[in-house]
């Protein structure tokens, strides 16, 4: 992440004796990227990290994609999606290809392990439900709107409030994700013109140790397949740590939103870059104030982009027949744009209340066999008037 933080007990030095109050040495573990040389914590352990008991296989993971026919817009309406199991069962992985795979989730269980991926970072929008991201870097509540961004590595699991109801967009990237560099100073600091900043990223607030031993299950996704550790000692012993590489929220209402005279476009809603995609935020915000402004986007070939969104509150100003959780596929430039009357609709409007989240890939995506339930198979069609 951007900046250096820490929570519990750590010694003055690092690789240095720090010991428990029974004498022994507290276990070091550091958790980095990019071989050394990028971000990374140090952790202190009560347990070495290494004393698996035994490793067996879980499930293989094989997301089956359609057999594609004709490439078109496509609509997925996931309102209805089932609801059942933990938050990792839970998921319904509707479109990805080798760079991300999304997924829709309506978790009602706790989950009994915690987790962590083999290569890449999650990201988990919170549409709908209150919990507790919990990882060994400490406890960090969630609400509606947060983004929670769990690096690799990071063992965690979700502790959903079961009294509400739970709904999440589930991003899961093949590599790390980042805010835009260009938000950036040379020494990795928000720059004023950024929409968000320090301030605004909610790190894990509080860190429990744990010294139990029992039986406990790691389970890391990753290389086609999720692989079940068991461990004798609680995972999370950790009594200390510091660092750059941290799982944090950061709530899309703390997206200050920039406008203009005309139409802005969607990098000016740039949240995150990951490895083959941007992620966008469209928040509530005040429309252009060119006295000719036309508020709504014009017709757009993104060539290179295939283009998703995916729909969280209020009306989206230039679509109809969209709801909430209704996820759109523009692929490959293929022309598209304001709904017929959206556009003339939209000049004079002062204000937009659209939530949205919108994620561009730069390699084509595959809609999962999961999605096609889910398909308004007339949506290649809505822009069009019939007489
Ligand atoms: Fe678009």
């Amino acid at each position: 992440m951007t900046f250096y933080y820490k929570l519990g007990t750590i010694p003055h030095k690092r690789h240095t004796q720090f010991r428990q109050p029974d004498g022994s040495l507290y276990h070091e573990e550091l958790i980095g990227t990019l071989g050394f040389s990028g971000v990374q914590s140090l952790l202190y352990h009560l347990h070495p990290p290494t004393q698996v008991q035994q490793v067996a296989l879980e499930r293989t993971v094989d997301v089956p994609y359609e057999e594609r026919k004709v490439l078109c817009h496509r609509h997925l309406r996931t309102k209805s999606v089932a609801k059942g199991g933990d938050a990792i069962a839970a998921r319904v992985p509707l479109t990805g290809n080798a760079a991300v795979c999304l997924s829709v989730a309506r978790p009602t269980e706790t989950m009994p392990y915690w987790y962590r991926r083999d290569r890449g970072d999650d990201i988990i929008f919170i549409h709908e439900g209150n919990g507790i991201l919990e990882s060994q870097y400490g406890t960090l509540p969630y609400q509606p709107g947060d983004y929670l961004v769990i690096p690799t590595g990071v063992l965690w699991r979700l502790l959903p409030d079961l009294d509400n109801e739970q709904r999440m967009l589930v991003i899961e990237a093949s590599g790390h994700i980042q805010p835009p560099k260009r938000y950036l100073n040379a020494y990795g600091q928000f720059l004023e013109h950024a929409p968000y900043c320090e301030r605004d990223i909610r790190p894990p607030e509080t860190l429990v140790t744990h010294d139990e031993m029992g039986e406990f299950e790691v389970r890391i996704k990753g290389r086609g397949c999720i692989s079940r550790y068991l461990y004798r000692h609680h995972p999370l012993d950790v009594v200390g740590w510091d660092g750059h590489l941290w799982p944090f929220a950061f709530n899309i209402h703390d997206f200050e939103p920039v406008t203009g005279r005309v139409h802005q476009p969607p990098p000016v809603h740039q949240t995150f870059a990951g490895p083959g995609f941007v992620l966008c935020s469209f928040v509530p915000r005040l429309f252009d104030y060119h006295p000719q402004a036309i508020p709504a986007p014009y017709n757009h070939s993104n060539v290179d982009s295939d283009e998703v969104i995916y729909y969280v509150e209020g009306n989206f100003m230039s679509r109809k027949g969209i709801e909430r959780a209704s996820i759109t596929l523009h692929p490959s430039g293929i022309p598209h744009g304001p709904h017929p009357g959206c556009y003339e609709e939209s000049i004079g409007k002062e204000r937009t209340e659209e939530l949205a989240i919108m994620i561009d890939t730069f390699h084509p995506l595959n809609l999962t066999a999961k999605a096609l339930p889910f398909e308004d198979e007339t949506y290649p069609y809505s822009w069009t008037i019939q007489h």
